[in-house]
């Protein structure tokens, strides 16, 4: 085991709902730092999990008639949930914590007791607005036009009596933190922190509620339940053992290397948690960062605004690794971006099938032309190198240290900026040695094309290696194409030129990242958004009953006959109405018109007995007249009419009163 740790976090995310793209990038960031460090030999720590508790999941629970237990579960554990979703992702996460684990709840109990026992928790009356769906606490003054300043929601009045925590105790040294070292990151949160939360003065935080039960209970006063993100924050030390015995790993790998936040919780982070852990006396995380959101349209893609988009339909037409990859390369992880499908398109085009794709499968196609199975044995030290030789050398030399910087950094965007200037030179480096014209007199200049074509496989294979948190998968394929051993997949040899040998064998095989087609893959995402929200529709939908009463008088006016279907016929010029000519018994042919051809076709209901309402005015429709009015019922299904009409039993005859 290496002695050198990396302790990496993602928030731990609410199970309200299922997770979109948005919920996807902070994960994905993560996990490509994860793999970075351990490609870097560290032995990395990387959690995730769920913050199970809180009055919103009570309240979608109830909602959904289920257990909160039950609703989390489902979201949590069951199919295309969070835990699935992590999957598709490639996340490799080490450790996943639920907020409703057994080991965590007596951990926040003990952890509660133990700032209460030493001071910093008090109780006394609380006041003030709360915000549900964000499920925090606001003072008057910190609203924005009476609203959320978060998400800009109504929020409602809340007084109880409530345990506090001396945040105020802290504000001195939280305020120092921020301001004298680099604990937050990117540089601008901390002054929105300082000005907006500290300067204003920071009030003790109320840390219990008594109106609702889904939380973890305060063991020495019943009826009070731990403040959601009491609970929340500690799961970064409760996962490792902090408190109980689930884990050990506390003393070796705490304080974590870094969470990655989002920028709306980057107050909790960045005030709240610092000062509960000075307050238990241990020691603070390296660093916070606050990365910027997902936008769609605008807008911060959120369930609530409906304006999510849904990682399984990128995943399944693009592919797992394009998917991460865009979202590292596109957008800098410490801003807003802005996430459309055209982007993806153009991302995936450009940077993968174009520059990549084509470096890999035009080197490795002219390998195999040019000399079959390898290139000859020591073509990787051809003695009569050329300018461009060095050039490509230096640059793909150098790369991996370029990359270590940015990626230091959090600055994925960089990063990949780095490994794409060396594929882009690396193409060029083909239409300047013009290989197809070297391979045309193979006697003298074929020791020459050999070590261009070496020099290739070796530019490819290094940026393979860095490109391999960002999409294993591919790189995995990628390597075997190249012929790249295990041995020159690792971070040494990322900085050594050569290591691959030069008779390594290339094999082409599929196409890594196909070409797509923008215009035909635009619709098909239209296509299966549409399917998508259809599928979410409620299956069956029944209109709620009627409210208002009607006298039995009125009612027994109405006549109801069985009546058996004579004829029906489409009416012409007309494609909602069929005409429909009836015994009713009193052996007199009664015409109906019905606009119900979008649901049968006429001959199927020939000799058919229904039910038709006979005592209403005549109508004109189409010319024709219309006596009366078939029955039907009628409910959505999937978000679309249906409608079938009352077909009875054939002994009923024709004429026969229903009362
Ligand atoms: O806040 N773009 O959970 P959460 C980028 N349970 N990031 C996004 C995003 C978007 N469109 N939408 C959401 C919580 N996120 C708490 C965390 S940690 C102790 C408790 C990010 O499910 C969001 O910024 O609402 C946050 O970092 C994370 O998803 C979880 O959000
Ligand atoms: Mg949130």
């Amino acid at each position: 085991m290496s002695d050198k740790k990396f302790y990496i976090t993602t928030p731990i995310y609410y199970p309200s709902d299922k997770l979109h793209i948005g919920h996807a990038y902070c994960t994905v960031a993560t996990d490509a730092m994860a793999r970075y460090k351990r490609l870097q030999g560290y032995d990395v720590m990387f959690l995730t999990g769920t913050d199970e508790h809180g009055m919103k999941i009570e309240d979608k629970a109830k909602e959904a008639g289920v257990t909160p237990k039950q609703f989390v579960d489902n979201i949590v554990e069951g199919p295309r949930g969070v835990k699935d979703l992590w999957k598709l992702m490639n996340i490799s996460y080490d450790r996943f914590i639920r907020t409703t684990d057994g080991y965590h709840v007596s951990a926040i109990q003990r952890i509660f007791k133990k700032m209460h026992d030493n001071g910093d928790i008090y109780k006394g009356v609380y006041k003030g607005k709360y915000c549900k769906p964000c499920e925090s606490f606001w003072t008057e003054s910190q609203l924005v036009d009476g609203k959320c300043p978060d998400c800009g929601r109504e929020v409602i009045d809340a007084e109880e009596e409530a345990y506090f925590f001396r945040l105020s105790k802290y504000a001195d040294r939280v305020r120092r933190l921020l301001e004298d070292t680099d604990f937050l990151e990117p540089r601008s949160r901390v002054n929105e922190m300082v000005n907006n939360f500290i300067k204003p003065g920071l009030e003790d935080l109320c840390v219990s509620r008594t109106s609702f039960t889904w939380g973890i209970p305060v063991d020495f006063d019943p009826g009070h339940v731990v403040y959601v993100w009491v609970d929340a924050l500690s799961n970064y030390i409760t996962a490792l053992g902090f408190m109980n015995d689930e884990y050990h790993d506390y003393e070796k790998y705490w304080p974590a290397d870094v969470h990655f936040v989002g920028k709306e919780i980057v107050r909790f982070h960045s005030i709240i948690w610092p000062a509960m852990l000075m307050s238990l006396g241990e020691p603070l995380p390296k660093k916070v960062y606050g990365h910027g959101w997902l936008n769609f349209g605008g807008e911060k893609m959120s369930k609530s605004r409906g304006n999510v988009v849904d990682p399984y339909i990128l995943a399944e037409r693009f592919g797992v690794d394009a998917l991460r990859f865009f979202m590292l390369r596109t957008f800098p992880f410490g801003s807003d971006g802005n996430f459309t499908n055209e982007l993806l398109i153009q991302t995936i085009n450009t940077d993968l099938a174009n520059d990549l794709g084509n470096l890999v499968s035009r080197t490795t196609a002219m390998v195999n032309k040019y000399f079959g199975e390898h290139l000859p044995a020591g073509c990787r030290d051809w003695a009569e190198p050329s300018p461009a030789d060095g050039e490509l050398k230096e640059l793909a030399s150098g790369l991996r240290e370029r990359y270590e910087a940015q990626m230091e950094k959090f600055q994925f965007q960089n990063a990949l900026e780095e490994i794409f200037k060396v594929i882009q030179r690396a193409n060029k480096y083909i239409d300047e040695n013009a290989p197809w014209a070297l391979a045309k007199d193979m006697e003298t200049n074929g020791p020459r094309l050999a070590h261009v074509l070496y020099n290739l496989l070796e530019t490819t294979r290094i940026c393979g290696v860095l490109l391999t948190p960002f999409m294993p998968d591919s790189m995995g394929k990628l390597f075997a194409q190249i012929g790249a051993c295990e041995c020159c997949r690792t971070w040494d040899s990322a900085a050594a030129w050569g290591a691959l040998s030069d008779t390594a064998a290339p094999a082409k095989g599929e196409n890594l990242f196909p070409r797509i087609d923008m215009e035909k893959a635009l619709a098909e995402l239209e296509q299966a958004k549409a399917e998508a929200v259809k599928a979410a529709l409620p299956t069956l939908e029944i209109e709620p009953l009627a409210e208002e009463k009607v006298d039995f008088d009125t009612f027994c006016k109405s006549d109801f006959r069985a009546v058996k279907v004579k004829d029906c016929q489409p009416v012409k010029k007309s494609d909602k109405l069929l005409r429909f000519t009836l015994d009713d018994g009193t052996g007199a042919d009664r015409q109906i018109l019905s606009g119900i051809a979008k649901y049968y076709r006429p001959e199927e209901l020939i000799g058919k007995t229904l039910v038709a309402i006979v005592n209403l005015p005549p109508r004109r429709m189409m010319g024709l007249e219309s006596n009366g009015m078939l029955i039907s019922a009628v409910h959505k299904e999937k978000g679309e009419e249906a409608l079938h009409l009352i077909i009875v039993d054939d002994k009923i005859p024709a004429g026969a009163k229903l009362c």
